[in-house]
């Protein structure tokens, strides 16, 4: 039995001088024991046949949108359906703009514009095209989707000169694939609540209460938790990322808002991480109009807004609550203060005091404190690695 025993995986291969190696791709791919279905876009048979794939694979190859259909179930949507895996190598500067852009005029991008199943992609091309901040963009609109991008190998290419934009040797390649389809997925199965941004307390029709929360740091949870598995809810404040790839987003304003989303899927939940900024206070009243200039001073009458993960600690029952706090001095002492009084099981206390971490910020500063006790410190860290570390801790706590 191969690494791919069982496995189905659409082989898209667009026109560029590397297509001749995706016959050994489609080959190798074969012998791991999966099931290989290609499809070529119009330019690709340019550089090799539909026949030679037809040869290795054992399955009918797909061009056209509109050829004569021979097996309905292998066909047009279907094979978006069937496919465990959509691998496209080479993947030319072409394609991945298309892909990016959301356009199905063919066979291949009607396939990755229809299916649910995860895509790779290899990227090969002229150093000048790979470079440029077009094609960059597109390939990091395809990784915020939850794509897979293969690095391309540096080398002599076949326009003449030196430089990155090679397509990696099909071993390669399928040792990415093999690796990627056997990935350990710690969460599968389970359900994880994520909050995310700060929310926003509205004082007239114009004008809100607010904080510097973007969202990163729990749009990092969330993507994370969605790629090892878990299904997940994220609730997020105003912020102005995408949704994550494979993640359920449901954007709210307000505190209680955002309590009445995450209440309302609690009980089926395996865990929560609140990492919102969420607003204590709200305006007492709010102003139908706009509110006018007049004295020199304006007063505000605030009200407490609900202590969501203090209500959620109250109910726990299965599920696994981890906070964050963040603070600009006492930092330990006032975390594990939250800790204790919101019934967490962990809580993730970071330290805001200085410019390079926390709110708005690609990084974290911050230690974990346990309810047995335990401590850890980490030093300053991407957010998205940081939340590889809260989710190792969830999964151990739920395993
Ligand atoms: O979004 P970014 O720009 O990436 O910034 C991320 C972040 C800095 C906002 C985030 O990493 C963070 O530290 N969030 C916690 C913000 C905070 O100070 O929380 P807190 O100390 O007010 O609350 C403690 C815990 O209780 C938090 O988990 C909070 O979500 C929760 N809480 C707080 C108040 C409230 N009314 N209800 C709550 O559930």
């Amino acid at each position: 039995m191969g690494a791919l025993t069982g496995k189905k995986i659409v082989l898209g291969v667009t026109g560029g001088i590397a297509a001749y190696k995706a016959v050994e791709i489609a080959s190798r791919l074969r012998k791991a024991g999966a099931e290989v279905h290609v499809i070529m876009t119009r330019e690709a048979t340019e550089f090799v046949t539909e026949l030679t794939f037809r040869e290795i694979t054992g399955q009918p190859v797909s061009v056209d949108m509109w050829a004569k259909v021979t097996n309905f179930n292998v066909e047009h949507i279907a094979l978006a359906t069937l496919a465990d895996l959509v691998l496209i190598a080479p993947a030319t500067a072409n394609i991945i703009a298309k892909i990016a852009a959301g356009i199905a005029d063919d066979m291949l991008t009607t396939t990755v514009l229809a299916t649910k199943a995860p895509v790779m992609l290899a990227p090969a091309m002229n150093t000048n095209m790979y470079e440029n901040p077009v094609t960059q963009g597109n390939m990091a609109e395809l990784r915020r989707r939850g794509m897979q991008l293969i690095e391309p190998a540096s080398g002599h290419l076949a326009c003449g000169i030196e430089g990155k934009g090679r397509l990696p040797e099909p071993v390669q390649i399928v040792q990415e694939v093999m690796d990627f389809m056997t990935r350990e997925q710690p969460l599968q199965g389970r359900r994880i609540i994520v909050t995310a941004g700060g929310t926003i307390e509205p004082l007239d029709p114009v004008r809100y209460l607010g904080n510097r929360s973007t969202g990163k740091m729990g749009y990092a949870i969330a993507a994370e938790a969605a790629r090892q598995g878990a299904e997940v809810l994220l609730v997020s404040g105003p912020s102005n990322l995408p949704n994550p790839a494979g993640v359920r987003t449901v954007r709210i304003q307000t505190a209680r808002e955002m309590q009445a989303a995450v209440e309302a899927e609690y009980g089926e939940a395996d865990a929560v991480i609140m990492s919102a900024a969420v607003a204590d206070y709200r305006p007492k009243n709010v102003a139908a109009d706009k509110i006018k200039k007049s004295d020199d001073e304006l007063v505000l009458h605030l009200e407490r807004n609900p202590d969501i993960l203090f209500g959620l600690g109250q109910q726990k029952q299965q599920q696994v609550l981890v906070g964050f706090a963040a603070e600009t001095c006492n930092v330990e002492e006032y975390a594990k203060k939250k800790l204790t009084k919101k019934n967490l099981d962990f809580i993730v206390a970071n330290d805001v005091s200085s410019k390079d971490a926390g709110f708005a910020v690609d990084n974290n500063r911050v230690q974990l404190y346990f309810r047995d006790g335990r401590a850890e410190k980490y030093p300053l860290m991407a957010k998205a690695e940081l939340a590889k570390v809260i989710l190792e801790k969830v999964a151990g706590i739920l395993s």
